[in-house]
């Protein structure tokens, strides 16, 4: 059973970009949601409501978010000094993910840690995304497949404010560059897309160091 590994600096947080100038780097840029996490906490708070994400979504079916999730021995990312550190989620074969009330995803291996609810500071105003990956180089993606690794939902699951993936993109979700078809981009990319599934933005895959990467998206201009 092959077990992909992937790690992540706790997913997101989320940043309040500035339209003032101040000195005062804290006021600039409050984070208005959290998902760095703290140094001490243990595995098992992420299937409690204290989890900075939803203990319940989305992930295998049976499978508990201790279970997935790893904290793996590395030099923390930059944002995680010192007061938090990077975490590790796992997927493989029982990473099979049923919807409320659909079939279960057999084409997908699932294991998303979900931020907010939908309505909350993540799509008001203009708002900053910070996250940061380090790769395991004892479990390695297997770039034949594509990978989504951070995204946007819409709260209707009709679209992605963006998301940011690797390896083969898939035809079904139509990535383009204007309207010629990206699929065939180089699986060794990252590769960030904008709401329409446009290719906006890619860069190469650093197998050893971490990688910090940030998108504003601004919900007042649309
Ligand atoms: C997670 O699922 C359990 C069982 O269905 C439910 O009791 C709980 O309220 C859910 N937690 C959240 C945060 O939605
Ligand atoms: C989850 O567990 C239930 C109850 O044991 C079982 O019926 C179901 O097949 C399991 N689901 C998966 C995806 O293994
Ligand atoms: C979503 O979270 C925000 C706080 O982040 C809260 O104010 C709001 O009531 C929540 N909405 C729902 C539907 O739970
Ligand atoms: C990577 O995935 C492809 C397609 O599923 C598969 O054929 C190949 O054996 C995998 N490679 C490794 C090293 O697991
Ligand atoms: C796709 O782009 C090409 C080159 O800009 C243009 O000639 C063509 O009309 C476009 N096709 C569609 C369907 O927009």
């Amino acid at each position: 059973m092959a077990k992909f590994k992937y790690t992540v600096l706790a997913s997101v947080w989320i940043a309040l970009a500035a339209a003032i100038p101040s000195l005062d780097l804290a006021r600039k840029c409050p984070v208005t949601m959290e998902g760095r996490v703290a140094r001490g906490m243990k595995l098992s708070t992420f299937d409690t409501t204290s989890s900075p994400f939803d203990p319940n979504f989305s992930k295998g079916e049976n499978l508990t978010w201790s279970q997935i999730i790893e904290f793996p021995h590395v030099l923390p990312s930059k944002f995680d000094i010192t007061a938090y550190k990077a975490i590790e989620v796992t997927i493989d074969e029982r990473s099979i993910f049923i919807p409320g009330g659909g079939a279960p995803q057999i084409g997908f291996r699932r294991a998303g840690l979900l931020l907010g609810n939908g309505t909350d500071a993540t799509v008001v105003g203009v708002k900053t995304f910070h996250w940061s990956v380090k790769q395991d180089l004892r479990a390695r993606m297997n770039l034949t497949h594509e990978y989504m690794n951070v995204w946007h939902e819409t709260n209707d699951y009709s679209a992605n404010q963006f998301s940011f993936n690797t390896g083969i993109l898939l035809e079904q979700d139509h990535p383009t560059d204007s309207n010629a078809t990206t699929t065939g981009l180089d699986k060794r990319l990252w590769k960030f897309l904008d709401r329409g599934n446009d290719v906006i933005w890619t860069t190469w895959i650093d197998w050893d160091n971490w990688q910090n990467f940030a998108v504003t998206v601004d919900y007042v201009k649309k």
